[in-house]
């Protein structure tokens, strides 16, 4: 078309800034996306300290990945990195380092050096008080703070990268920063962050990342042991057989790996302190559900994505998803990496694999001692053995699923509807 005119509206950066500070992280999930950045890097070693002091608290990740150099470092702090990803790397949008640090902090500074012969260490600042006054998206070189000091410090000894969070506004409110509810909040969060991270990154501090050796992640000088969701430690678990199911992308197809466990019951657990420790952040019954790994790191923790609702008969059951980073338009994977939507072919698909493993969850659960599940004291004859005929029918689809007589079963059942619709009731069949 002829006389069109284009003009370019580039985003206020003062207004852009303030608004994406709100996408949704939390100080632990917001940390995660900085570790994130540090295993995409290579790191071997990833330590988080947060240190409390009136009016000057800062927080340090700091790893020993490959570093960047100058024009990475300065890419690095663009709001939308300019940069192609390989599959499985855990970047996608090239916004996590500033929409995480800006959720907890006013000032976000990389410090780096990509190996021992490179002598200078590179230091870049992104501030939000600066940007809020020029309203400019500007970076600025070699700026100076004890907590920037300390990350050259940790570099001097061995390369790598230093994020530094200072003016932590978002976790120490101003009337807050110097007194002792701000030490206690600031430790409290380092200690969920610990257990945060434990979670989400537990293949890769265990070492169960294929082509990867372990990562160690320390928070303030802890070491983190692994939270493995399906407490690969314990005898009595149950594994069920891996699914695997193709889905369509845009460029072919790719695979999403089912696979369900049904932990032991309480009363038989190694002992009551593994069965409390696998209870999980938000304990047994809301952790129950599918933990969806994306590119063997975490992004959800529990639920059942409304294929159905928490249940405390299934209480036992976990499953695992995995889906490869070519995926991350059909699961919806957001910035902040903490949740994902079931892609509608992936939904159909799971519903019988994750109903045979309610069943059987449901199974262990009531042969459980301590379960609770039954109700011996009922005092109606016919409660109870609605109760009784509806136990008979779970331990029968548990033993025929352990069987792999399913198929029969089914077609059994299928019978049994027929000729005896109300008995068929009756077994919840
Ligand atoms: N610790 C680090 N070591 C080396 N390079 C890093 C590190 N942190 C960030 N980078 C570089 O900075 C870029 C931008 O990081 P950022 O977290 O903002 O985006 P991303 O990781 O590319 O994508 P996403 O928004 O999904 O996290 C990364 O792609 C990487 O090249
Ligand atoms: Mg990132």
């Amino acid at each position: 078309m002829t006389g069109t005119t284009t003009h370019e509206v580039a985003p206020s950066a003062a207004r852009l800034t303030g608004s994406l500070r709100d996408i949704g992280y939390d100080f632990p999930t917001a940390v995660a996306d900085l570790v994130d950045n540090s295993i995409a890097a290579g790191a071997s070693r990833i330590n988080v300290f947060t240190h409390f002091e009136p009016n000057g608290s800062y927080v340090l990740i700091s790893d020993d990945g490959a570093g960047m150099s100058e024009s990475e470092l300065i890419e690095a702090l663009r709001f939308g990195t300019r940069r192609t990803y390989a599959t499985n790397e855990l970047g996608r949008f090239g916004l996590g380092l500033k929409t995480g640090s800006f959720s907890q902090c006013r000032r976000l500074t990389v410090v780096t050096r990509t190996s021992m012969k490179q002598r200078v260490i590179r230091v870049m600042t992104l501030d939000l008080n600066r940007i809020a006054k020029t309203d400019r998206w500007d970076i600025t070189a070699n700026e100076t703070s004890p907590a920037i000091d300390r990350a050259k410090a940790i570099l001097r000894e061995s390369p790598g990268t230093v994020v530094v969070w200072e003016d932590l506004d978002r976790v120490l409110p101003e009337r807050y920063a110097e007194n002792g509810w701000g030490r206690r909040r600031l430790r409290s969060l380092a200690s969920k962050t610990a257990e945060h991270l434990a979670m989400v990154f537990h293949r890769f501090i265990a070492g169960d990342v294929p082509g990867r050796t372990e990562v160690i992640i320390c928070v303030d000088e802890e070491k983190l042991r692994p939270w493995d969701p399906f407490a690969p430690g314990e005898v009595e678990r149950k594994v069920l057989p891996e699914q695997v199911f193709e889905v369509d992308t845009m460029e072919g197809t790719s695979e999403v790996r089912f696979r369900g466990v049904v932990l032991p019951a309480r009363d038989r657990f190694s002992s009551i302190e593994e069965f409390e420790r696998l209870s999980g952040p938000l304990k047994w019954n809301r952790q129950q559900g599918l933990y969806v790994y994306r590119a063997n790191r975490l992004v959800q923790h529990g639920g059942w994505s409304g294929l159905r609702g928490i249940d405390e008969h299934m209480k036992l059951a976990r499953a695992a998803i995995d889906f490869d980073t070519d995926l991350d338009e059909a699961f919806q994977i957001n910035v902040a990496k903490m949740s994902v939507d079931l892609p509608p072919a992936v939904r159909k698909m799971l519903e019988r694999p994750v109903q045979e493993l309610c069943v059987l969850a449901d199974d262990a659960y009531r042969r459980s001692a301590n379960s609770g599940g039954r109700s011996p004291s009922a005092t109606k004859a016919s409660r109870v053995s609605e109760t009784a005929l509806r136990d008979v029918s779970i331990a029968i689809k548990a033993a025929m699923l352990e069987g792999n007589s399913l198929p029969e079963f089914r077609a059994a059942m299928e019978r049994l509807r027929e000729h005896n619709p109300d008995l068929a009731r009756l077994l919840n069949l």
